[in-house]
């Protein structure tokens, strides 16, 4: 006789969802990429995004899991295809390119670039990186790395945000393309970097999931619809950006 419990069905989970371990949301991210997601002094992982995630286990019920994955794994579809993560939220810029390997759920937070330098660069506005003759940075495989590269620009590709700030800050590179919600951000933690100019390149960030996973899509876009409209997701803009 069929029980409603007591099933071998190892990726069915109570809930119904299809996950790659019952119980548990596992969802993929590139840290530090503050403050969507870092690695705070008590070694938790902390962020815009990393509240968001634990929202929706929350609501669904499960065990929050992060697990920290490379952003080209992530941007790629490959960590989710590969069944590394049930889900992957990493300030992750929807993309039509990335919607042919990945399931996106609706946006969550509009984003725009920009470029960060230092003091003694003399680089105050974009026409100065025109013809630019030094190197610029930018984290690899994202919108930021894209722009770089069609402005003509020398680029370095850093595979971790952390160390695109540093090679800043050191020389390595003359300024950075990324996105403005973290830049003005790193800007505001810094005295020797500022910022130059936004791009409006009128990006909108999703969570994504596997291709198939429309399910778990359909929850991830039921609970931002509730925190949208709860006030919560403000409050946590508020929150990570403004405070
Ligand atoms: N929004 C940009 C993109 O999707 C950068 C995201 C980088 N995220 C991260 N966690 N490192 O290309």
């Amino acid at each position: 006789a069929l029980t409603a419990c007591g099933s071998d069905d190892e990726s069915a989970d109570e809930s119904g969802l299809s996950l790659v371990s019952a119980g548990t949301l596992q969802v993929c991210s590139d840290l530090p990429y503050a403050p969507f997601e870092y690695i705070d002094e008590d070694g938790n992982e902390v962020g815009f995004d990393i509240d968001i995630a634990q929202a929706i286990a929350d609501d669904l019920d499960l065990e929050l899991e992060i697990v920290q994955t490379g952003f080209e794994g992530i941007q790629s579809g490959v960590a989710l295809n590969a069944n590394q993560c049930d889900l992957a939220i990493s300030g992750m810029t929807i993309t039509e390119e990335r919607a042919g390997n990945m399931l996106f759920s609706d946006p969550y937070l509009d984003d725009n670039l920009a470029v960060l330098t230092r003091e003694d660069t003399g680089i105050t506005t974009l026409e100065d990186l025109e013809g630019f003759d030094g190197t610029v940075g930018a984290q690899a495989d994202t919108t930021g790395s894209v722009e770089a590269q069609e402005r003509g620009l020398e680029l370095r590709e850093y595979t971790d945000s952390g160390l695109l700030l540093q090679g800043l800050e050191s020389g390595q590179i003359e300024a950075a393309f990324g996105n403005i919600s973290i830049l003005a951000y790193q800007a505001a933690q810094s005295d020797d970097l500022f910022f130059v100019d936004e791009i409006e390149t009128g990006e909108q960030l999703g969570i994504a999931a596997e291709l198939e996973n429309q399910e778990l899509i359909d929850e991830v876009n039921r609970v931002l619809a509730e925190l949208e409209e709860s006030g919560e997701l403000d409050e946590l803009e508020q929150l990570w950006f403004h405070s």
